[in-house]
């Protein structure tokens, strides 16, 4: 009886964690037909590319071609094709990562380069979810 009470705490608490992770994260577009070329590209080249590309990428992570970012970082992918909530790069582009050095772009960064906007992540996350074509 106090196992199975234990159980279900630690799923409610497991439960309502995932549920206040996910509410943190601004909705996905609901824009149909969205490609990495015409709608995601764009927002890369202005805030990623700068540093995320060329022959020393930061994390050895290319956003300025499709390839590059569904290869990932040298620690793995970093886009989870049909889930945007749980892909890294919508966790640190909306900052609900715990580690603010995977906070993107990094805040401060010397370029300059602003954080990206509540639509712009909603855009992100359509075209994942959408499949990331
Ligand atoms: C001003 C430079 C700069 C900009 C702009 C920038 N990054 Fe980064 N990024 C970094 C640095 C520095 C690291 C850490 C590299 C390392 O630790 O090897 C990094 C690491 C990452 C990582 C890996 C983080 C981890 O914890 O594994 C991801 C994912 C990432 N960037 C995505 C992005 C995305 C997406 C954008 C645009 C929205 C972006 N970055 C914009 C500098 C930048």
């Amino acid at each position: 009886m106090k196992s199975t009470q234990l159980a279900l705490a630690a799923l409610a608490a497991t439960f309502s964690f995932a549920v206040a992770a996910s509410a943190d994260l601004p909705p996905a577009a609901t824009k149909t037909g969205v490609t990495y070329a015409t709608d995601i590209k764009p927002i890369f080249d202005t805030s990623c590319v700068k540093c995320h590309s060329g022959d020393k990428p930061k994390a050895r992570l290319h956003m300025d071609t499709l390839e590059g970012v569904l290869k990932g970082t040298k620690e793995g992918k970093i886009v989870t094709a049909g889930d945007s909530a749980n892909s890294f790069i919508i966790k640190a582009v909306a900052h609900t990562t715990t580690d603010h050095d995977s906070w993107m772009p990094p805040i401060p960064n010397k370029a300059g380069i602003k954080p990206l906007t509540p639509e712009e992540i909603g855009l992100i996350r359509a075209w994942i979810d959408q499949g990331a074509k």
